[in-house]
């Protein structure tokens, strides 16, 4: 068949590696891609979001089924565009509708969905301008820290964690009153803060059965040893060594079963991925978020883990037949260091010539921000590529990602040199 990926990062130039290693995949398009996917699919240059464009080109290459990598289609409705179109409503999309979406779109929303399911999460209480100063009286009755929540997409950057009470109101001020994060801050979720070990669980939902996949640990900040701004991830390692089974039999019973059976009982129509973040406080597993999309940097380390065939996974997944695969995962560890653009994740250069690309040996290139002009691969965003190798455990994938880095070169190229450190 002939398949739609949509998204330009490092996460969709894995799915479409993966994809076109399958019999099941004829042709690839990719919506927008960069310099990765153009090497094994066809790149398209339209917006994800331009759901007109992508409809025209859906019905001239005869695409068969859609699969979504970035939040921002889903949330603006792609699944119900398709659904409510006569020409398109047998055409398969791999993402959840625009309802179950609000699950990443609004945090609100999600909370909402949490409490009514009985899936365990951080207390909160949520605030517009109307209602600013008693946000301000709800802050007072909780410990610092105090954790600060956007409602809306901020791009990775709405939450804030603030340790003084007084800062903590200013801030509460500056999202609601003086829109900060824009319509995005118009309204705010307070909640109690939680102190554990962070880690994230994928799922791949056909909307009543689901398949666990491995799990991963992401590097958020731009410094070593967690310091410095959030990124959207400089790396990331798959399986999370300290996650045991006790604690997956936890997060499936408690957190992945319920919220499943949730898109049920609420009537959310859901095929796709759920990507669950949670806090291990005390082995208890509580959820601070979903996304509805798989991660990236993640999908670098999960994917390639995957032995399983991804069309068919995402064929049972719009045919409601996940409970029909077993999933195959690989036994080894692996792992990915995500190279940047000096300056990010603030301010970047683009359009640097990438060398070293033909020495690399042994470990897979995931493009990001990247792009082709005149056979060159120049940069194109702040993440611009991430290095994923293979090994017997993670201390072993993580020395040949480095070894191929040394390789690799362009202007101002940084990237953190202590993935999996935290792991030994
Ligand atoms: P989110 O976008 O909800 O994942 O939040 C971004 C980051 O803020 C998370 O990755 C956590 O590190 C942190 N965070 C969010 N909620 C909490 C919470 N209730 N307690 C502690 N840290 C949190
Ligand atoms: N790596 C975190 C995310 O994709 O949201």
């Amino acid at each position: 068949m002939t398949i739609l990926l949509l998204g330009s990062g490092g996460r969709e130039h894995a799915f479409a590696w993966k994809m076109t290693q399958s019999p099941l995949c004829d042709q690839l398009f990719v919506v927008p891609g960069n310099a990765g996917t153009a090497a094994i699919a066809t790149n398209i240059n339209i917006s994800p979001t331009d759901f007109e464009a992508i409809k025209a080109l859906v019905l001239k290459e005869k695409i068969g089924m859609v699969v979504v990598g970035p939040e921002d289609p889903l949330v603006k409705g792609i699944f119900d565009y398709f659904k409510n179109d006569d020409q398109l409503k047998d055409i398969p999309v791999i993402g959840p509708s625009k309802v179950g979406a609000q699950l990443e779109g609004s945090k609100e929303f999600a909370k909402e969905f949490l409490m009514r399911h009985n899936i365990p999460t951080a207390a909160y209480d949520s605030f517009t301008a109307e209602t600013v100063e008693k946000g301000c009286d709800f802050l007072e009755t909780l410990k610092a820290p105090y954790v600060l929540k956007a409602d809306g997409l901020a791009a990775g950057k709405g939450v804030l964690i603030i340790h003084d009470l007084a800062e903590a109101k200013e801030e509460l001020r500056n999202m609601l009153v003086g829109q900060k994060f824009g319509e995005a801050s118009s309204k705010v979720v307070i909640e109690e803060f939680l102190d554990g070990i962070e880690l994230s669980c994928f799922v791949l939902t056909d909307g009543k059965n689901y398949k666990i996949l491995p799990t991963a640990k992401d590097y958020k900040r731009i410094g070593e040893g967690d310091t410095g701004l959030n990124t959207g991830g400089m790396g990331a390692v798959s399986p999370v060594p300290y996650v045991d089974a006790v604690l997956m039999e936890k997060i499936e019973t408690r957190i992945v079963k319920p919220t499943i059976e949730g898109f049920q009982k609420d009537g959310i129509e859901y095929k796709g991925f759920v990507f669950i973040g949670l806090i291990n406080v005390n082995n208890e597993p509580i959820v601070i978020e979903y996304n509805v999309r798989m991660g990236d940097p993640e999908t670098e380390v999960v994917i390639p883990r995957l032995k399983t065939d991804l069309v068919e996974l995402f064929l049972a997944t719009a045919n409601e037949k996940l409970d029909e695969i077993t999933l195959e995962i690989d036994s080894r560890s692996a792992t990915t260091v995500m190279l940047v653009s000096g300056g990010y994740p603030e301010n970047f250069e683009k359009g640097k010539v990438i060398s070293g690309l033909e020495n690399i040996t042994d470990s897979i290139v995931f493009h990001a921000g990247t792009k082709l002009e005149d056979g060159a691969v120049l940069s194109n965003g702040g993440r611009v590529m991430a290095i994923t190798s293979y090994g017997n455990d993670f201390q072993e994938a993580i020395k040949k990602s480095y070894q191929n880095i040394a390789k690799l070169s362009f202007d101002k190229m940084n990237f953190r040199k202590d993935i999996g450190n935290d792991l030994l």
